[in-house]
């Protein structure tokens, strides 16, 4: 069977530096707010070329903490993707405020920053693009968007660890150092992955990692006592020691999802099949792989019969969820997401998957279009 993701080959490749972190911490002792934490936190920072890093207990966590430091409240609105996972949208709504939907680009499945303007209204106070897949979010026109409006700009980065953009004037930034603030995720599936739960808030904006820092300990400023409503959401100093060991690692991850990324895309373009498009100017992650095909689940059925995992990022737009029916939206809202929902499917990407499982996964993609149409 090929997994859709392998977690377990490769701790084997990293199993003794693991182990070593892991005892440290045991034989020091300081497991909240410890070293490795502080350590883990400015390496991240630098990876991303960021000036702060706020560890927090989950990528959901740091959504809600980043927003909470930025002000929002309710009556106040957050446009966010439709096509994302639920927490993008449960992290606005856990402060109060309304998460605003938006449709997305048929190519990319990311938010579509030509249909972000019209949903600005006088309570909007942030917009929080996600990076789908690891793909960098077309991020140039949500900037200007945001500065002529006077947004905040808040990225949600669970997806996409190390993911570049090159602008227009040159420059190129890496996600998560772009925005007022970013957020990623630490899930154990993730690019780089926590054993257990975790997540970061990146940002160059000393006042809201000052704040944020706050929040995820309670809001205190000494040991009994609390200025601000904060909460518990730190990250463990034993899931930094893992994350310490796997960030050095993360680069060469990375290229292999990549490679694995461009041998689907020659081979199932070579069968017709729809591929999302990697822009120009973006450098993606590959966290997911998906396709796009009429009988997704005639498909899936079929790999699996075959020995191969996959998945569907993501079967329901977020509109759609019984969650938000509050929201008041109806089917049909956001046809692009929607018909995305319906046919997108995700296969192995995972960095230890070698060329011949592609070609052995695409073989049967082939087989099944044969028998199919
Ligand atoms: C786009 C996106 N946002 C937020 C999250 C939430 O992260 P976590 O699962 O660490 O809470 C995830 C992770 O699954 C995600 O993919």
């Amino acid at each position: 069977m090929i997994p859709l993701v392998d977690l377990k080959k490769q701790y084997h490749t990293i199993k003794k530096p693991v182990q070593k972190a892991i005892n440290a911490v045991l034989e020091r002792g300081d497991f909240i707010l410890g070293s490795d934490l502080t350590l883990f936190e400015n390496e991240f920072a630098g990876f991303c070329q960021a000036q702060y890093a706020v560890g927090t207990d989950s990528g959901t966590g740091a959504l809600e903490l980043a927003l909470h430091a930025a002000g929002i409240k309710q009556n106040d609105e957050v446009i966010v993707p439709v096509f994302t996972f639920y927490a993008t949208a449960s992290a606005v709504a856990s402060t109060g405020a309304t998460p605003v939907f938006c449709d997305s680009d048929p190519n990319t499945a990311n938010i579509d920053p030509q249909k972000i303007e019209t949903l600005i209204t006088p309570k909007t106070k942030a917009i929080m693009p996600v990076h789908l897949f690891g793909q960098p979010c077309d991020i140039e026109p949500i900037l200007a968007i945001a500065k002529k409006h006077k947004l905040l700009l808040i990225e949600d980065s669970a997806q996409a660890h190390g993911a570049l953009l090159h602008f227009k004037n040159g420059k190129t930034m890496k996600t998560g150092s772009i925005g007022d603030m970013a957020c990623f995720s630490f899930y154990p599936g993730k690019n780089l992955g926590a054993y257990g739960d975790g997540g970061m808030i990146l940002t160059n904006n000393k006042e809201f990692a000052d704040r944020a820092r706050l929040l995820r300990d309670y809001g205190r400023t000494g040991k009994y006592e609390h200025s601000l409503l904060g909460f518990n959401r730190r990250l463990d100093t034993l899931q930094a020691a893992i994350l310490r060991v796997k960030l050095k690692k993360l680069s060469s991850w990375n290229k292999k999802r990549v490679a694995n990324g461009k041998l689907y895309d020659k081979l199932l373009k070579e069968l017709g099949i729809f591929t999302f498009t990697i822009l120009p100017f973006a450098e993606t992650v590959r966290h997911v792989y998906a396709l796009r095909i009429k009988n997704r689940d005639r498909l899936a059925e079929y790999l699996k019969e075959k020995g191969v995992a996959t998945g569907v990022h993501y079967p329901i737009p977020l509109h759609l969820q019984k969650a938000f029916a509050y929201l008041n939206y109806q089917s049909g809202d956001f046809p692009v997401a929607e018909s995305i929902s319906q046919e997108i499917l995700s296969l192995p990407i995972f960095p230890e998957l070698t060329s011949a499982q592609i070609k052995s996964i695409v073989k049967h993609i082939k087989e099944f279009v044969a028998k199919n149409g």
